[in-house]
């Protein structure tokens, strides 16, 4: 992992293309090999970058389109640690995402040319530039497109029947609808990011080192159960890079955006017999933005990353509680009886969804007269809220159309009306296939859609369904037909699909169905992981019905020439197809890749419309850069497997780098059945992740948490945690959208020197400072764990807050019986604590405070706790308390104006020496007591106001 940057020699190649078959080898190269690359002219220097053009240097070379013979560069400085290149078609007739879809910071007023991290760097013919940091001029350049520090002979292609993954160093290629640009990187240097992708490689993506393969990033949205290694529901064309110099023992981390929303193929690849690794970017439309960020921390690249697309939304408060769903209740009288019998559990129970069951006949915006009739909902719904609880109902992204004259279905003909569906090219609707049968589809991009989505959920909520926030499903978007169905098709000749017969009969690793049954009920110590599996991929049936009008001449719409690797093959495949038209004259093809994004705009702003005073709440499932400003996000579909409860990890600490930080799978698995072993494992999981939702699919057993007393027992432990740890996770989100740090940590985040952390993803940080361990593995009665800052960091368990006997930078085992998940607490840590979890965060945020100080070896702490009223949109009152430890005194200061209605009632010190006295504000006080085994002073029955500036607390 070493930056160190070897030429290559030509011997190093020849043997690869030896080895290669002469069709393979030329399939793909011979479209690029007389790529002639651009010289750059007409310099002009401004206060905070450069432009200049950039003319193709000799006759084009077509491989995948038509190349562009003028370019123009823009290289703006946009901070002192975020650098800008913009390349893109003089005439700007290529596809740009427009600033109403994603605002961006405008240049600055002053000036960072001289003075910012980064430095860019060219050669004018062939062009090319790279990036470095001003400090060290002579490293490996962060970014570097020149041909001589990229391998200098072709790669065989990485799997001989697509000749498409083979490799060769070229100038830069811009053409209509295909772009290229490679960048040298430190060989085996740590890649992070570039999804929506759940890696077989792990967080850290495969760079082809190792025995790996490297990866191939496709950037192409798509409905997909959960798959390994293939694009899926998200694109993030964005990847953090962390380097490490083993001479010096440091590392600093850097960032890459490219913001596009092309269909792109991102290879990350290390030629054999060299050592230097390499990005390679293959994009079908679109320009080039690229966005430096130079860290040089892995949460400042994260951060920088979020000044540039913005910041996450702030959640409400709520939306940290336990969220309960399934795709499968027959009523909503069932909902209701689980919502009982959460409570006669006592299980808390925060939200309650719906997923498409309530509609009727599958129809957004409707509920379903028989089995949740409209007042029935309404009644639920204010039950709920007369108990501190919400309700959310799902919204698909695909509108039923109309069958005949006498269906009324106001969505779809108003939506007609006001002209907000897609087109076909030749202005007719665009036809699609979901759940409801035929359908059409938002176009975002149309005058009218905000006023119309706003007035169909304003309907909606009038009708009985009074959501607190929305799901947003199926929009990649989703469609069952390839290509349209068809215009002019026979609408009513499809009906809504009927899948109320389904039932699942997978079970995870190691279930023994023989021998337990059905009910996913087992006999926990006794799992064999003898035969176990842990492979659980599937593939979709795609039907392809018809391909829609509209081929437009030197430019394929349909079928761009140069073929990403997604998953369903052609692009229009499961989806919209690619020549579906948007107002403005957008097409399918460039803004794809958007849909989700624009969707999630609409419904946030809709919402804020509808409850001005209320801080929306989303979740989708289709994300694009910038997505996290409006909505969070689920993991998708994944499955009943241990596997999948272990790959959720690296999702969570993905979309932390997304700026989606509100994250977090289906809880106990969505597709097959589910047991009570993995379901504990997971509830006890996911309660230290963001959004915590159980949710389960349509025929698959029941997997509430009171279904087995095991799972129960957990759920009821963890949740008590997780709502006692209430306002730190607070606090971290109020970090996150004030300052776009992530909520939730890779280990090396904190500790950048360790390489041993640099794979870790079988752990994680809740902020900085609480260290989850969860058990990953069927039958296990103890887990392995890595405790970072190798002996230098006192770690402390949560439960006993015994200090941690961890073996410096390698595995230590700990205890973890069925019940228990492992949290430790970082040292030097204050943590403002609920005292007493409640069955609601409402009722628990009426209760006092605890505090919990875990000392360094030198007996200091620091923590900052954030606070408001948890619902009201921002800006609104608010109050930042610290509690600083020093000398034996706890310092608490406060600023802000937000009135914090509970007191402090209890500090416990953890590493504090025996005290002999105990003062608060200077007064001797009784009420404590120590533990000299643990260490730990507890100071109790206290009443601080936590809006009293420089109250302390002093042990001698
Ligand atoms: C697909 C979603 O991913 C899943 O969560 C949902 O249950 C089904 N659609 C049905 O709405």
């Amino acid at each position: 992992m070493m930056f160190s940057l070897r030429r290559f020699g030509l011997h190093g190649g020849v043997l690869c293309i030896a080895s290669m078959s002469a069709s393979v080898a030329n399939a793909y190269s011979m479209n690029v090999a007389n790529c002639p690359g651009y010289t750059l002219g007409s310099l002009v220097e401004s206060s905070n970058g450069l432009t200049a053009r950039l003319t193709l240097t000799g006759p084009g070379c077509n491989a995948f389109g038509q190349d562009i013979a003028e370019l123009t560069i823009q290289v703006a400085y946009q901070s002192s640690s975020t650098l800008r290149v913009k390349i893109f078609d003089t005439a700007q007739e290529q596809f740009t995402i427009p600033e109403s879809v994603i605002a961006r910071p405008s240049a600055p007023a002053e000036s960072y040319t001289g003075i910012s991290d980064l430095v860019f760097n060219y050669d004018p013919s062939p062009f090319a530039f790279w990036i470095t940091r001003r400090c060290e001029p002579d490293a490996m350049p962060l970014f570097d497109t020149r041909i001589s520090s990229l391998p200098q002979t072709p790669i065989a292609p990485l799997n001989s029947s697509d000749p498409s993954t083979a490799f060769d160093a070229f100038p830069l290629i811009f053409e209509d609808q295909y772009l290229q640009v490679a960048s040298a990187l430190p060989y085996d240097t740590n890649i992070y990011g570039l999804g929506e992708a759940i890696a077989s490689s792990g967080f850290r993506r495969d760079m082809g080192t190792n025995g790996g393969t490297g990866t191939i990033q496709t950037n192409w949205n798509r409905d997909i159960k959960d798959p390994i290694d293939e694009n899926m529901y998200g694109s993030h064309p964005i990847y953090m890079e962390h380097r490490f110099n083993e001479i010096t023992n440091k590392s600093t981390s850097s960032g890459v955006l490219l913001l596009s929303s092309a269909g792109a193929d991102i290879f990350l690849q290390s030629p054999p017999d060299s050592n230097v690794s390499f990005i390679e970017y293959r994009m079908i439309g679109g320009i080039l933005d690229f966005y430096f960020f130079s860290g040089p921390t892995p949460s400042d690249v994260i951060a920088q990353y979020g000044a540039i697309i913005g910041y996450p939304m702030w959640q409400p408060v709520w939306g940290f509680g336990f969220h309960l769903c399934r795709w499968g209740y027959s009523s909503i009288w069932d909902v209701e009886d689980v919502v009982a019998r959460m409570r006669a559990a006592n299980i808390p129970l925060e939200v309650q969804w719906t997923d498409i069951d309530l509609y009727h006949a599958h129809r957004d915006f409707t509920t379903d007269p028989v089995n949740f009739p409209g007042d029935e909902v309404a009644r639920f719904v204010s039950e709920l809220a007369a108990n501190n609880q919400y309700y959310i109902p799902i919204v698909d992204a695909a509108i039923a159309v109309a069958v005949n004259s006498t269906d009324m279905y106001d969505p779809f003909t108003s939506g007609v009306e006001q002209d907000v569906w897609i087109k076909n090219p030749d202005g007719s609707l665009y036809i699609g296939e979901v759940w409801p049968g035929y359908t059409v589809f938002p176009d975002w991009f149309s005058a009218n859609v905000q006023s119309f989505w706003t007035e169909a959920l304003k309907n909606w909520s009038e009708l009985g369904v009074g959501f607190s926030g929305i799901w947003l499903d199926m929009n990649e978007a989703s469609s069952f037909c390839g290509y349209s169905c068809g215009t002019g098709a026979n609408f009513s000749a499809l009906v809504p699909l009927d899948e109320s017969g389904r039932v699942l009969t997978a079970w995870p690793e190691c279930y023994n169905a023989t021998k337990w049954g059905s009910s996913g009920n087992m006999d926990i110590d006794g799992v064999s992981t003898n035969s176990c599996t842990t492979n659980s991929t599937t593939t979709t049936t795609v039907v392809k019905r018809d391909i829609a009008a509209g081929q437009e001449a030197g430019f394929y719409i349909n079928d761009p020439p140069y073929k990403i690797h997604n998953g369903f093959g052609p692009l229009s495949n499961h989806t919209l197809a690619t020549n579906a038209t948007h107002q403005g004259g957008y097409v399918e093809l460039d803004v794809h890749n958007m849909f989700g994004l624009m969707e999630e705009k609409t419904t946030h702003l809709a919402l804020k419309e509808l409850f001005p005073k209320q801080r929306p709440f989303l979740i989708s499932r289709s994300t694009f850069p910038s997505s996290g400003k409006w909505t969070g996000h689920w993991l998708g579909d994944n499955y009943s497997k241990w596997q999948y409860m272990y790959l959720s990890i690296q999702g969570i600490l993905q979309f932390q780098i997304y700026q989606i930080p509100m994250v977090g799978a289906d809880t106990c698995g969505f597709y097959d059945n589910t047991d009570e072993e993995l379901c504990t494992r997971w509830m006890q999981l996911s309660a230290f992740t963001p959004f915590y939702r159980n949710h389960n699919t349509l025929g698959a057993i029941p997997q509430e948490p009171y279904r087995w007393p095991s799972v129960a027992e957990a759920s009821r432990t963890v949740i008590a945690i997780r709502y006692a740890l209430l306002p730190y996770w607070y606090t971290l989100f109020a970090n996150a959208s004030l300052a776009g740090l992530p909520t939730v940590r890779a280990l090396f985040y904190e500790f950048p020197d360790e390489p041993e952390l640099f794979a870790i993803d079988r752990q994680w940080l809740m902020g900085r400072d609480i260290l989850v361990t969860p058990v990953l593995t069927p039958g296990a009665t103890t887990v392995e764990g890595i405790f970072p800052g190798r002996g230098g960091v006192i770690w402390r368990d949560w439960y006993t807050h015994a200090v941690v006997n961890a073996t410096p930078g390698d595995l230590t085992t700990l205890d973890a019986p069925i019940g228990h998940i492992n949290v430790h607490i970082r040292d030097n840590a204050a943590l403002l604590l609920h005292h007493c979890p409640a069955y609601t965060i409402a009722e628990t945020r009426a209760g006092p405070y605890a505090l919990l100080v875990s000392l360094s070896k030198t007996g200091s702490a620091l923590g900052t706790a954030y606070l408001d009223d948890g619902i009201s949109p921002p800006p609104t009152p608010n109050r930042t308390v610290t509690f600083d430890v020093a000398n034996s005194v706890l310092t608490i200061k406060t600023s802000g104006t937000y009135v914090v209605e509970s007191k402090l009632a209890m500090v416990t010190i953890l590493g504090a020496a025996g005290p002999c006295v105990v003062t608060v504000q200077g007064q001797l006080v009784s009420t404590w007591s120590y533990s000299a085994s643990a260490e730990e002073l507890v100071v109790y029955d206290l009443a601080i106001d936590l809006g009293e500036d420089g109250t302390n607390i002093s042990w001698q």
